[in-house]
C-alpha cells in the first residue's frame, strides 16, 4: 500500500492525479438476445474489470431488420429509459457500446487515461471512413488529416453521464426503428450541439476502432504474453474494437486471440473457461442425451470402421441415439447391420432413412435437427460418413468446451483440406486465414471461431430450442447454407484442435464396381488402408531393436498384413475366379511359358498390381534392405505378383524349383489345420521345412541358387499364398 501511494504521489507531482477512477466507468450497452456475440463482449468486459449494465435482455427487437446489429432507435429509447437515473450526474462516466459485434481489450484505466486525453472534449464518438447512413451528409463533415477518421461511428461513445442523457434525450421522441446513426450525426453536425456537449471523434481510433473498411491497419503484437490491436495507420492502440458492418468476420478472427482468449505462453486460455466435466456426474442417467446423426450420402470407403468409431465413443449407450440418413445403395447391408448393432446395444434408437425413401440431404440433415427438437434431447452430433473418429474421447471433449456449435477439427492426412474455413470471400467463397496452417499444423492449439465448419459438429440442444439453423437452399450446399444460417443470425461456429480428434477420408477413387474397393484405396485413404490392413506387429519389425524369427537358413519370417487382408484378397480373388488352371502355356507371361506353373490369379489381372507395387515399397522394402545390406533398388522391381490357390483335387504341391527372383516373399493368407491341412515350404539344400504357417504372416528367402524350394502337398481343404518375385 506504501508502495503504491508513494508512486501515485511522484506521478501526482508531475501530472495533476486522475481525478476519476474505474469506479466512475460505467459501460452500457443494448441488447435484446444474449447471442454468442454477447457473452463475449460480456466476457471481455469481465476479463479487465469493467462495471456494465445491459439494458432490454430478453425484450422483442422493434429496432429494424437488421436483427442483430442491435441498430436502431429502440436503443437510444432503451437508454433514455435507463439512463434517467444518471441524468443529473457530472462525474459519473458513460460509456456506450454495442455489444453483438464489440470486444474490449484493455483495462478500465488505459481507457480512462485516453479520455482525459481528449480534454476538454466531453463526448467522444468513435469514427470512421464511411458515411452512413446518409451519404450526402459527407459534406458536412470537417476535414481530418489523411490518416484520420472524418465520419461519426454510434457503435460507441464516451462521457459524462448528464451530457449523455441531456444529448439522448434532446429531441422530443425516437422511434424504435429510427436510424441511431443519423440521429447522433445530426446532433454532430450541428455546431451549436457539438459545441454544447463538447463533442468529437475519435478520428485516429485512440479508443474506438471501426474495422470496417479499416481491417488492413490492424496488427497483432504481443504484450506481457498478451495479443493485442494496434492500428498501423493511425498509430494507436485502441480499445473498443468494433466489427461493424460486414467487419464482423474480421472481429471473429481477432476474437480468438484478443481479450485475454489467447496467450503466447499459455495458449488458448478460453479453453480452460466454463468448462463441463461429465465424469462428475456418476449417475450415467443423469448424463445429456446425445443425438448422433449419421450421413451417408456418397459412396465412402472404409465405413465400416467409421461405424466402430461411433460405437467405441466413450459414452453411456443409454444416453445416445441414433439418427442415421443413407442416400447410397451400395451401403445399404452394411448401415442395416449397424442399426441392428445399435439397437443391439441399447442406443435410444431414433430414424433410419434408407436410399429409397427418396429424402435429398438438406431434408435429411434438416430432420435432424427437427428430431432433436422434438425429443428435446441436450445435444446434436453430426458425424458425416467421411468422418473417422479415431478418439474415442471426442465427444466428452467437445462437451467439456460448452459451445453453441462447435467441430473437433479433421484434416485429410497429409493435406492441408480440413473440415472448417479459416475465412471467406464477399461472394460466400473459401479463403484460406492467416493462421489456417497454423491452426492445421497444430502450431495452435485450442478454440477458433471460424466462419464455416462441416462433416462433423457438436450442437447444444438448448441453442435449438431458440433456434433453428438451416439447410435447404436450392442455390448452395446444405453444409455450406448451415453455417452461412447460424452466422447470420449472430452466432458462432468454432473448430478445437487440442486433441488429435481423428481424420476425414476422401471419397473421390472410391470405386463401388470394384470387388471389395477398399483393397485398392492405398494410394487415396493410405493411413485407413495401414489400418485395416497392415499387420499392428509389422511396425515392431521396423525398430532399430528388430530381430527376426529365422525358421531356416536366410528365410526370415515376419507379420506384415492383417487377417482382414487375408480375408478380403482371398474373397477378391475367388470372386474374380479366373484362375490359371496350371498351364504350361500362359499368355500373361512375356515368353507365354511357364515352367514350373501354379494354379493363379496375377495382380494385373485385378487392376491391383500398382498398388502392390507401392505396398512393397513400402513395406516390404525396409524390412528387406535390413535383412538382405546393400541390396537397394528403388522402387523394388517386381514382375510377377500372384495369389496361389493349392487344392488337393487339383493342384496340391508344387515341384522343387528356383523363383525367377533375387527374393521372394511368400505370404499366407489362410490357416493351416483350419482351412486346410498339409503344404508348406521346404528348403532341400538346408532339409528344413516350414509347415506351420501362420496367417498374415511372410517368408522372405533368396530366390535362387542356394534356396531351391518346393511346395509341400495340401492335403484338405484350400491354401492360399500371395507370392512376389522381387528382383533389382
Ligand atoms: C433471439 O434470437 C433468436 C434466434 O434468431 C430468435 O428466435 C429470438 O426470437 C430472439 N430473441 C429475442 C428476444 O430477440
Ligand atoms: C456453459 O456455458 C454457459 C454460457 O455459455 C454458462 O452459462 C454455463 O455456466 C457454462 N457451464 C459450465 C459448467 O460452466
Ligand atoms: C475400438 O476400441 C477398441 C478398444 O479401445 C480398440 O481396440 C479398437 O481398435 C477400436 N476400434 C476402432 C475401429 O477404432
Ligand atoms: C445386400 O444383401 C442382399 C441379401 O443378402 C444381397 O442380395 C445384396 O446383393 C446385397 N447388396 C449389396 C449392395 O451388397
Ligand atoms: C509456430 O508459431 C510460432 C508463432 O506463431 C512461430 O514462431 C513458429 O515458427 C511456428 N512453428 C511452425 C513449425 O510453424
Ligand atoms: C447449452 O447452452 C446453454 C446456454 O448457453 C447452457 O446453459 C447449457 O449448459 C448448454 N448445454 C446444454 C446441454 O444445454
Ligand atoms: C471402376 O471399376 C470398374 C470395374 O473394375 C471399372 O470398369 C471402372 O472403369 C472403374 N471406374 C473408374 C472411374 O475407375
Ligand atoms: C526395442 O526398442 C523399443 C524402443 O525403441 C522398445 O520399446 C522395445 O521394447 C525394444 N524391443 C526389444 C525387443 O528390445
Ligand atoms: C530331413 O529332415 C527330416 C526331418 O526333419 C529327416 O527325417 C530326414 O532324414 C532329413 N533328410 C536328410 C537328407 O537329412
Amino acid at each position: 500500500m506504501i508502495g503504491q501511494r508513494f508512486v501515485l504521489f511522484l506521478v501526482g507531482f508531475l501530472y495533476p492525479i486522475y481525478a476519476i477512477s474505474n469506479d466512475d466507468l460505467l459501460v452500457v450497452s443494448v441488447a435484446t438476445n444474449e447471442t454468442d456475440g454477447y457473452l463475449r463482449f460480456i466476457r471481455s468486459l469481465n476479463v479487465y474489470g469493467y462495471n456494465h449494465e445491459t439494458y432490454g435482455l430478453g425484450q422483442p427487437w422493434k429496432g429494424g431488420n437488421i436483427q442483430f446489429t442491435a441498430g436502431g432507435g429502440q436503443k437510444i429509447n432503451f437508454l433514455r429509459e435507463n439512463l434517467v437515473r444518471y441524468k443529473d450526474d457530472t462525474t459519473k462516466i458513460i460509456l456506450f457500446s454495442d455489444s453483438y459485434d464489440v470486444m474490449f481489450t484493455q483495462t478500465p484505466e488505459s481507457l480512462l487515461e485516453k479520455f482525459e486525453k481528449f480534454k476538454p472534449a466531453r463526448v467522444i464518438f468513435g469514427a470512421e471512413d464511411f458515411c452512413w447512413p446518409d451519404q450526402n451528409l459527407q459534406y458536412e463533415y470537417p476535414f481530418v488529416e489523411s490518416n484520420e477518421k472524418r465520419f461519426l461511428n454510434s457503435g460507441g461513445f464516451i462521457g459524462y453521464a448528464s451530457d449523455i442523457y441531456e444529448m439522448i434525450t434532446s429531441k422530443e421522441k425516437i422511434e424504435d426503428d429510427e436510424d441511431d446513426q443519423l440521429f447522433y450525426t445530426k446532433i454532430f453536425l450541428d455546431k451549436n450541439l457539438r459545441d454544447k456537449w463538447s463533442i468529437v471523434l475519435d478520428k485516429k481510433a485512440d479508443i474506438f476502432m471501426n474495422l470496417n473498411g479499416a481491417v488492413d491497419e490492424v496488427e497483432l503484437p504481443l504484450r506481457n504474453d498478451e495479443v493485442y490491436i494496434h492500428n498501423s495507420w493511425t498509430d494507436s492502440d485502441p480499445i473498443v474494437i468494433h466489427g461493424n458492418g460486414p467487419a464482423k468476420r474480421s472481429l471473429n478472427y481477432l476474437s480468438n486471440y484478443i481479450a485475454r482468449t489467447w496467450s503466447s505462453n499459455a495458449g488458448c486460455l478460453q479453453c480452460k473457461e466454463n468448462v463441463i466435466d461429465l465424469t462428475k456426474i456418476d449417475d450415467q442417467e443423469q448424463w445429456p442425451l446425445v443425438y448422433i446423426a449419421a450421413f451417408i450420402e456418397y459412396p465412402t470407403p472404409f465405413l465400416e470402421e467409421y461405424f466402430e468409431k461411433i460405437l467405441n465413443l466413450t459414452y453411456p449407450k443409454k444416453r445416445l441415439a441414433i439418427f442415421i440418413h443413407n442416400q447410397v445403395e451400395y451401403h445399404k447391408n452394411l448401415t442395416d447391420k449397424y442399426m441392428s448393432t445399435f439397437k443391439e446395444n441399447e442406443y435410444k434408437f431414433v430414424k433410419y432413412f434408407n436410399y429409397d425413401d427418396d429424402t435429398t440431404e438438406g431434408e435429411a440433415r434438416q430432420q435432424a435437427i427437427t428430431e432433436c427438437q422434438e425429443d428435446t434431447c441436450d445435444y446434436l452430433f453430426v458425424i458425416d460418413s467421411v468422418v473417422q473418429l479415431d478418439n474415442p474421447d471426442t465427444l466428452l471433449k467437445l462437451i467439456s468446451l460448452n459451445r453453441t456449435i462447435l467441430a473437433p477439427m479433421l484434416m485429410r492426412p497429409e493435406k492441408t483440406w480440413s473440415n472448417f474455413w479459416g475465412d471467406y470471400t464477399e461472394e460466400g467463397y473459401y479463403r484460406r486465414s492467416p493462421d489456417y496452417l497454423d491452426i492445421i499444423n497444430y502450431n495452435k492449439t485450442g478454440l477458433f471461431n471460424v466462419p464455416h465448419i462441416s462433416n462433423c459438429y457438436l450442437i447444444n440442444g438448448t441453442f435449438l430450442k431458440k433456434f433453428t439453423p438451416q439447410y435447404i437452399d436450392p442455390s448452395i450446399d446444405p453444409d455450406v447454407k448451415f453455417s452461412q444460417s447460424i452466422r447470420d443470425a449472430g452466432f458462432f461456429l468454432y473448430v478445437n484442435n487440442e486433441l488429435a480428434y481423428g481424420h476425414l477420408m476422401d471419397p473421390d477413387n472410391f470405386n463401388t464396381s470394384l470387388i471389395i474397393p477398399e483393397l485398392y484405396e492405398i494410394f487415396t485413404n493410405f493411413l485407413d488402408w495401414k489400418s485395416r490392413y497392415i499387420h499392428p506387429d509389422y511396425y515392431k519389425s521396423l525398430e532399430p531393436n528388430a530381430t527376426f524369427q529365422q525358421p531356416c537358413l536366410d528365410v526370415f519370417w515376419f507379420p506384415v498384413v492383417t487377417k482382414r487382408f487375408t480375408e478380403d484378397l482371398v474373397d477378391l480373388m475367388e470372386k474374380f475366379n479366373r484362375w490359371s488352371g496350371s498351364a504350361h502355356n500362359d499368355g500373361r507371361l512375356a515368353g507365354g511359358y511357364e515352367n514350373v506353373p501354379t494354379d493363379d490369379i496375377h495382380m494385373t489381372q485385378v487392376g491391383l498390381n500398382d498398388h502392390w507395387l507401392y505396398f512393397l515399397k513400402e513395406f516390404i522394402q525396409p524390412i528387406q534392405q535390413k535383412l538382405y545390406t546393400g541390396y537397394f533398388s528403388d522402387p523394388p522391381k517386381a514382375e510377377l505378383n500372384f495369389v496361389v490357390r493349392y487344392m488337393p483335387e487339383y493342384q496340391s504341391k508344387l515341384r522343387p524349383h528356383h523363383d525367377a527372383s533375387t527374393y521372394t516373399i511368400n505370404i499366407a493368407l489362410n490357416d493351416v489345420g483350419k482351412d486346410y491341412e498339409g503344404g508348406g515350404c521346404r528348403f532341400l539344400r538346408y532339409n528344413c521345412t516350414i509347415a506351420a504357417t501362420r496367417r498374415g504372416w511372410t517368408l522372405m528367402h533368396p530366390g535362387r541358387l542356394t534356396h531351391f524350394h518346393e511346395g509341400l502337398p495340401v492335403l484338405k481343404g484350400k491354401r492360399y499364398i500371395m507370392v512376389s518375385f522381387i528382383d533389382p
